[in-house]
Parts: C-alpha cells; sequence; structure tokens
C-alpha cells in the first residue's frame, strides 16, 4: 500500500538490526534513482554512492574490524563533529547515546559494551547491503548539504520501499580503509556509510524512537500576522 510523504517521514527510523534476507539490487537501484533527484545548489550534485554487498561488503567490513582490533587511530578525512562540540549539542549527542544504549540495556558506566555497541558500526550492523556516500574533497566541505539532501531522499526511499537504513557518520572516522578498498580517487572524501536492509522488526535496537525540539524552538516565524 502506497504510504503518504507524512507516513513515511513518521515511519523511517534509524534501523541498527536487520534480518537476513537479500535485498534485491533493482530495489536499491529505485532507491539510488529517487536520491539522484535530490537537488544541490548550481545542480552541482557534489556526491556520488557506493553500494557494497557480498564478497566487497564482507572485505571492507574485515579491514575495518582489522583496523580497530589493531587499535589503529582512526583517521578522518574531515570532521564530522564540529571541534570543540557545543555544549547544546553535545548534550543532544548524549541524550541519542543514552537512548540506543538504554534500549539494548547497556548501562551507562558499562564501557565495554558501549564500545561493543560502536563497534557494530563498523559492520554495518550486519546489514546484507552497505553503502559509502562518498564526496569530492577538493570542494572542502561546503557542499556537504548537497549531499546531505541526497542522504535524506536516500533514507526515505529506503523506507518506502519497505526496508530500513541508517547513517553510519562512524566510517569517516576511517575513510583512509575505506579509501583504499575501494581504490577511490584522491579527490574524494569519505562522508558516512549506510546500512540498509530488511528490519528486524523485534530487535530492541529498532524499538526505541527518537525526540525532536518542539517547532517554536526549531523554527522562527517572522511577518506573519496570527
Ligand atoms: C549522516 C548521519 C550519520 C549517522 N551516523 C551514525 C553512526 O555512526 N552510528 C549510529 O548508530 N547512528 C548514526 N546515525 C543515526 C542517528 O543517530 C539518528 O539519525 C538520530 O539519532 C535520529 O534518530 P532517527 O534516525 O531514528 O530519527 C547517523 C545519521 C545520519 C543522518
Amino acid at each position: 500500500m502506497q504510504r503518504s510523504f507524512q507516513d513515511l517521514l513518521s515511519q523511517r527510523h534509524s534501523v541498527r538490526a536487520f534480518t537476513k534476507d537479500p535485498v534485491a539490487k533493482s530495489d536499491l537501484e529505485k532507491i539510488c534513482q529517487a536520491a539522484r533527484k535530490a537537488p544541490s545548489g548550481a545542480n552541482l550534485q557534489p556526491g556520488k554512492f557506493h553500494v557494497l554487498t557480498g564478497p566487497a561488503l564482507e572485505g571492507l567490513i574485515c579491514a575495518l574490524h582489522d583496523a580497530m582490533e589493531r587499535n589503529e587511530p582512526p583517521v578522518s578525512e574531515y570532521s564530522y563533529f564540529p571541534i570543540p562540540m557545543p555544549a547544546d549539542l553535545k548534550a543532544r549527542q548524549r541524550a541519542a547515546g543514552y537512548a540506543l544504549y538504554q534500549a539494548l540495556g547497556i548501562a551507562k558506566r558499562d564501557v565495554a559494551g558501549r564500545r561493543e555497541q560502536f563497534a557494530r558500526n563498523y559492520a554495518f550492523f550486519d546489514a546484507p547491503r552497505g553503502r559509502d556516500r562518498h564526496h569530492r574533497p577538493a570542494h572542502g566541505q561546503r557542499l556537504l548539504h548537497g549531499s546531505g539532501m541526497s542522504l535524506m531522499t536516500f533514507l526515505l526511499a529506503a523506507e518506502d520501499q519497505g526496508l530500513g537504513a541508517t547513517g553510519i557518520g562512524a566510517l569517516a572516522n576511517y575513510g583512509n580503509i575505506v579509501h583504499s578498498h575501494l581504490n577511490l580517487p584522491e579527490d574524494e572524501l569519505v562522508v558516512c556509510g549506510i546500512a540498509v536492509g530488511k528490519k528486524d522488526e523485534t530487535a530492541p535496537v529498532n524499538l526505541f524512537r527518537t525526540e525532536r525540539d518542539a517547532l517554536d524552538v526549531f523554527t522562527s516565524f517572522h511577518g506573519f500576522d496570527d
């Protein structure tokens, strides 16, 4: 059944546990067709997606796993978070983290449990498909909102296909590994990953929902009569 845009928006959420069911390439093509329609300033279309599955994805996951095992220091190609992080954003980051760990029953002080969950980012949460979102760094970070437009379109299109997905900004921490695994040109910047697959509807990690600021905090209206 066709869902309305409002339904898609309200039903989409980050999915971090998947069934083993494969995702048809045709579904991924439909999602990418939607994402490529996203607007960008001056139609520069600054980003590009790489879709991985099977041995291509497993190879990347192995390389990331080895890097973590060796305690290899992350090599970020850009800073996803502001440095230093302003206090109000830090509070939101903490709230998002606590909601996630609470859903998983990981206590605040359980450092090992939190680390283990964080490491799941680098296994693409066992999704049958992983995607890397790349961007041309020659333009610095100025055009990242262009990538953001296609990312959101991708996430909504996945929801529309009855699939689940989550962004994985943590992948940018090991941009160097993604670069060498995919043999990317020097002038591409690894923005983030996306895990995509069929939602495991019963997994506790998929059952919690995040909150948003109220409309009057998020938006200021100017020049209206009422
Ligand atoms: C660009 C981007 C990067 C993200 N990176 C991660 C990540 O590395 N790990 C993770 O568990 N979730 C990640 N997320 C998911 C966010 O935590 C999530 O979107 C946010 O908490 C709001 O929740 P919702 O998507 O369920 O509405 C990312 C989301 C986006 C859009």
